[in-house]
C-alpha cells in the first residue's frame, strides 16, 4: 500500500496543455512562423524557457537571452488570457472523484507541476483545497525529467518516495517519478508512457483502491 499521491497539473488535473499549444502557436505565428502538432506533446511537463527553445527550433532566427525572456513573458501572457475562461468543468475526467476520494481517506495530497500558474488554475478549478502540498514551480533548480520536483514534494507531505504514486501525462514527467523512486501511473496513451509501471487514458479509469487504503 503507498501512502501518498502526487499529481502533475496540466493534462493530468487540468484540461490546459491545448491552452498552452495555443499560446505557443499564437506567439510563434507572430514571430512570422508555423510550428507543428508534434509540439504540443513535445513541450509537455517542459518548464517555460525551455518549452520556448523547443518553439524556437521552428524557427532559422536567433534571438538574445534578454528577446527570449520577452518572448516567455508574451506566451504567458497569452496563456494567463486563455486560462481566465476555466471553470470546474475543465477537470479532467476523474480528477475531482479521485482527488475527494483521496481526501476522505486521508491521503496525503501533493502537487508537483512545472507551471508557475499551478495555483491559479488549481483555485479556478474549484480543487486548490484538495492539496496538501503544491510545489512552487518558481524554487525548482533542475526541471522535469529530474526528480527534484516529486522529491520535493514527497519531502514536504512527509512521506518516503518509495510510498508515493506520481501521476504523469508527459513523457519527461514519467521519468522524474521513476527517478524519484515512486511507482508511476501514466495518464494518456500507452505508447507515449510506455515507461511508466501502469498506463490509463484518464483518472476516472484508475482504482485508487489498488494503491491506497481507502
Ligand atoms: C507544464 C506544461 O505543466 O507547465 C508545459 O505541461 C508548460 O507545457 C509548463 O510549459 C510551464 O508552465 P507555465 O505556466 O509556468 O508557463
Ligand atoms: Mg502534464
Amino acid at each position: 500500500q503507498y501512502r501518498a499521491a502526487i499529481f502533475d497539473l496540466d493534462g493530468v488535473i487540468a484540461d490546459t496543455a491545448r491552452f498552452h499549444f495555443v499560446a505557443w502557436q499564437r506567439l510563434a505565428k507572430e514571430e512570422g512562423f508555423a510550428i507543428p502538432h508534434v509540439v504540443d506533446d513535445r513541450v509537455k511537463g517542459v518548464d517555460r524557457m525551455a518549452s520556448l527553445n523547443i518553439v524556437l527550433e521552428y524557427t532559422d532566427r536567433g534571438y538574445s537571452q534578454a528577446e527570449k525572456d520577452a518572448l516567455a513573458a508574451r506566451k504567458n501572457g497569452y496563456y494567463v488570457e486563455l486560462i481566465k475562461a476555466l471553470t470546474p468543468a475543465d477537470l479532467l475526467p476523474g480528477a475531482g472523484e479521485v482527488l475527494h476520494t483521496l481526501r476522505a481517506a486521508k491521503v496525503p495530497v501533493g502537487l508537483a507541476s512545472a507551471s508557475k500558474n499551478a495555483v491559479p488554475v488549481l483555485q479556478a478549478l474549484g480543487v486548490l483545497d484538495d492539496f496538501d502540498y503544491i510545489v512552487d514551480a518558481a524554487t525548482v533548480t533542475n526541471g522535469k525529467p529530474d526528480p527534484e520536483i516529486f522529491l520535493k514534494a514527497a519531502h514536504a507531505l512527509g512521506v518516503d518516495p518509495s510510498l508515493c504514486v506520481g501521476f504523469e501525462d508527459a513523457p519527461a514527467g514519467v521519468t522524474s517519478i521513476l527517478s524519484a523512486g515512486m511507482f508511476a501511473v501514466g495518464i494518456g496513451e500507452k505508447d507515449l508512457l510506455a515507461d511508466a509501471h501502469e498506463v490509463f487514458p484518464s483518472l476516472a479509469d484508475v482504482s485508487l483502491a489498488r494503491y491506497f487504503q481507502l
